[in-house]
């Protein structure tokens, strides 16, 4: 199988870990883990960008040293990752000898190919961007145009990279190779920005002192998008003669090797103009794809450090759990568009599809099968029912989407599963059976029926839900389902015991209250329950009880005798005449040596009864729905 690797953008340390930075970290993590599980060797990179200017002052500003800053960011963005559950291979830093060493000799062959020249540089530039503009590009008062920053004049000698000599090639790579920046929208817009031309690049910067000095050249420092974009095979072992160099060969130098790059739209230019036209001129492969996706908006804004309108996800993680918010981040944002972000959207996504859609069925059937089946899964499996055929299209239509990167389809492909599976309990009502001993065997089929399609559904989620989908996955009796091999129908052991587990997600409302998950009943269950109006006759008191009254109520064609607890709020020559409603098929009981014939209904204020009456006058024995 071909290795993957896959790479993050490397982050800035001069700013917190955010939404914006645990999106692309995430969908990384996720590729990385849907590869696994396919079989393929797999290698994820992420990391941090820590020279420059920008970091330069950010560390000035706080009376720090750049590395300082720098080792404090790292740390949490470190902590961030295992927060989140994302698993990188490998974590570089721009300040390590290794990556030093792989920008060296990316220098080296492109000064080799004659692609390197001292010249005059004037232009306006953004520090946030690390990037000249033409007066053109920027937008009113000379401010730059992703940062709304006011853009400073500069006039340097530099080095510059010849890139207007890879127009063509550049060109000719993209007609040859269509996958290699999707969505397609993006392909479209790099492939104009170049045909509108290419100037030369300064790749040094005169006076900077934090960063790479530039090689041959006093008084340079390497521009930090050469310095930063080589990380991507620095961290393989390039430029490094060491043995350790096989992760280069198996995951850049050889042919086989797929090689995609996650980034936002921010920093499309870098990485389908800048970094292929330097990896050309060192005569090394390009990447696969450059999958570019868009940006997490919050009161319609980009959300970043300079907007100041920063949206964390800690408080998520430790209220929700990590599974939750990376189920969320890719349920909700379609890739390669912008995504408004709300606490809202996050708590309704949360309790439809994970609270009610599959944490419901899944205590649903594990609850059913522990009390049926002493404990285990169901004897009898099933290889011919409706959820055989959706379980096999909904698997289809995940790999399809995964492919695209288009999660929020694979995970709706999912989600409908689940839904199906629902709708599958809801018509065979196995509640129903559990009680007679002649229905074992069709409980058995549907009871594992909805287990198996559950069982299929979940292994589709183990990229996305690492630890939750192994919880689920152990609490229906299929702990071994570790790879997409095991997706085919018909898998579940019978008769395998299922562990205790605690509720997978508790609902939870607006306020941020939890609430325990309420099992969702269908209609006709709720019929199965008759509410009638009556009209209270006689009232008394109950000889040594102060909590209970005895009731004579009419239902209009019958009379019934009901006990209810609720003596302490009020005096039975007040309940006389009033109208009241009753559950009328509920099994008698005996309270207090009298026999209860129904229960009257009341709202309970924490724990106190406030009896229930129509809001006119109806006749008795009305049926209430
Ligand atoms: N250091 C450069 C990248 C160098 S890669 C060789 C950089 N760093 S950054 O810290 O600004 O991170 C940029 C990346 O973070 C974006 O490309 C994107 O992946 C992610 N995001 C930051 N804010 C974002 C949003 N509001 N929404 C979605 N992702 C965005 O640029």
């Amino acid at each position: 199988m071909r290795p993957f690797y896959v790479t993050t953008p490397i982050y800035y340390v001069n700013a917190r870990p955010h939404i914006g930075h645990s999106y692309t970290t995430v969908v990384c993590d996720v590729l990385a883990r849907y590869r696994r599980l396919t079989g393929a060797p797999v290698h994820f990179l992420t990391g941090t960008d820590e020279h420059g200017q920008k970091i330069e002052r950010a560390a000035a500003e706080r009376g720090l040293q750049p590395i300082e800053l720098a080792d404090e960011v790292v740390a949490e963005f470190d902590a961030m990752w295992a927060k989140l559950g994302v698993a990188p291979d490998d974590f570089i830093r721009t300040t390590e000898h290794r990556h030093r060493l792989g920008v060296e000799e990316m220098i080296r062959r492109i000064d080799a190919a004659g692609d390197l020249y001292v010249g005059r540089h004037d232009g306006w530039y953004c520090t946030s961007c690390e990037l000249f503009y033409t007066e053109k590009e920027l937008e009113d008062d000379k401010r730059c145009p992703i940062h709304d920053e006011e853009a400073e004049w500069r006039s340097e000698d530099n080095v510059f990279f010849r890139l207007s000599k890879y127009e063509q090639p550049l060109l000719s790579w993209l007609r040859d190779h269509p996958e290699a920046v999707r969505p397609e929208s993006r392909y479209n817009e790099v492939k104009s920005f170049i045909e509108g031309g290419l100037r030369d690049l300064s790749v040094s910067r005169a006076g900077l002192q934090w960063g790479i000095p530039f090689p041959e050249h006093d008084g340079q420092a390497v521009y930090v998008w050469l310095d930063a974009l080589t990380n991507y095979v620095s961290a393989l072992g390039f430029g490094r003669a060491a043995p350790e160099d096989v992760l280069w060969q198996r995951f850049w130098a050889d042919d086989e090797a797929e090689v995609v790059h996650v980034v936002g739209k921010d920093i499309l230019r870098f990485h389908t103009i800048y970094w292929p036209a330097f990896l050309m001129s060192a005569g090394l492969p390009l990447p696969s794809t450059v999958w570019v996706h868009g940006w997490w908006l919050k009161d319609e804004h980009k959300v970043s450090k300079s907007k100041g309108n920063i949206v964390q996800l800690d408080g998520l993680i430790e209220q929700f759990g990590a599974d939750a918010v990376r189920y969320f981040l890719l349920r909700d944002m379609v890739f390669g568009q912008d995504a408004a972000f709300s606490d809202e959207a996050f708590i309704d996504r949360y309790n439809s599809e994970l609270a009610n859609g599959l944490g419901n069925t899944v205590s649903r059937l594990v609850t059913l099968s522990r009390r049926a089946f002493d404990g285990r899964t169901p004897p009898i499996a099933c290889d011919d029912n409706q959820l055989i055929a959706r379980a096999a299209e909904a698997v289809d239509a995940y790999h399809a989407a995964m492919g695209r990167l288009q999660f929020d389809r694979a995970l709706r492909a999912v989600s409908g599963l689940v839904s199906e599976v629902n709708q599958y309990l809801v018509e065979r009502e196995p509640w129903k059976l559990l009680k007679a001993e002649e229905s074992r065997e069709s409980l058995s089929r549907v009871l594992w029926n909805g287990l198996e399609a559950v069982r299929i559904a979940v292994s589709c989620l183990l990229p996305v839900m690492p630890r939750v989908s192994a919880t689920v996955l152990a609490a229906i009796g299929a702990g071994g389902t570790t790879s997409f091999e095991h997706q085919r129908w018909g898998a579940l052991e019978v008769g395998t015991e299922l562990p205790e587990t605690g509720p997978l997600f508790p609902r939870i409302d607006k306020e941020g209250e939890e609430e325990e998950t309420d099992p969702m009943i269908s209609i006709d269950q709720f019929f199965e329950t008759r509410l009638r109006v009556a009209t209270v006759k006689t009232a008394e008191s109950i000889p040594k009880s102060d909590k209970l009254l005895k009731l004579g109520v009419s239902l209009g064609d019958e009379e019934r005798t009901l006990v209810a607890g609720i003596a302490q709020q009020y005096a039975p020559e007040d309940l006389v005449g009033k109208q009241v409603v009753i559950v009328a098929n509920l099994q008698p009981v005996k309270l207090m040596g009298v026999e209860s014939q129904g229960m009257v209904l009341a709202a309970s204020v924490e724990g106190e009864p406030v009896l229930l009456h129509p809001g006119d006058a109806v006749p008795d024995g009305t049926p209430v729905r």
